[in-house]
């Protein structure tokens, strides 16, 4: 008989820091895209900050690292090029405008959605950057369902 495996590879997660570039690629470039343990992530450069993410929007899929940055109620977001849905960076929330339906003349309120967009773990050292996985298994989130391999935009050379 074979013997058989009764680990479900669904369920192994590698969290170990992956380095994806340097500083200085990051300052010319601004955003990145990188292959995280299997997981495609886009890294933002922005204002001094690197923030990273699930590279595909948790909305439909779209691709993120094609997305504006803009700030919305003082909070930065990823803009997704194809519904523009509006993501923070820092927290990867869901960002809508809301109005009393109750009241069509009031000044809309931004809201969040709770975070849908998974974000990863962007460490420096020494001038190379690394990003660590958010531990899928912690929480489930939106982005998770476009994070899997029918998805990918980036292919791995097989
Ligand atoms: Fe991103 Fe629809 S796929 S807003």
């Amino acid at each position: 008989d074979l013997p058989s495996c009764t680990q479900d590879p669904q369920t192994i997660e590698d969290n170990s820091p992956v380095y994806v570039g340097t500083e200085e690629d990051f300052k010319k470039c601004q955003r990145m895209t990188a292959v995280v343990h299997d997981r495609e992530v886009v890294i933002f450069y922005h204002k001094g900050e690197y923030h990273a993410m699930d590279i595909r929007c948790y909305h439909s899929g779209g691709p993120l690292h094609l997305g504006e940055i803009e700030d919305f109620d003082g909070r930065t977001c990823i803009v997704c090029p194809w519904h523009k849905y509006k993501i923070t960076l820092s927290t990867g929330e869901g960002l809508y405008q809301s109005i009393n339906p109750k009241d069509p003349s009031a000044v809309p309120k931004w809201c969040s959605k709770g975070v849908k967009q998974r974000i990863h773990t962007v460490t420096v050292k020494n001038g190379h950057i690394y990003v660590t996985l958010s531990k899928a298994s912690d929480f489930k989130c939106d982005s998770d369902f476009y994070a899997t391999g029918q998805f990918k935009v980036i292919q791995r050379p097989s």
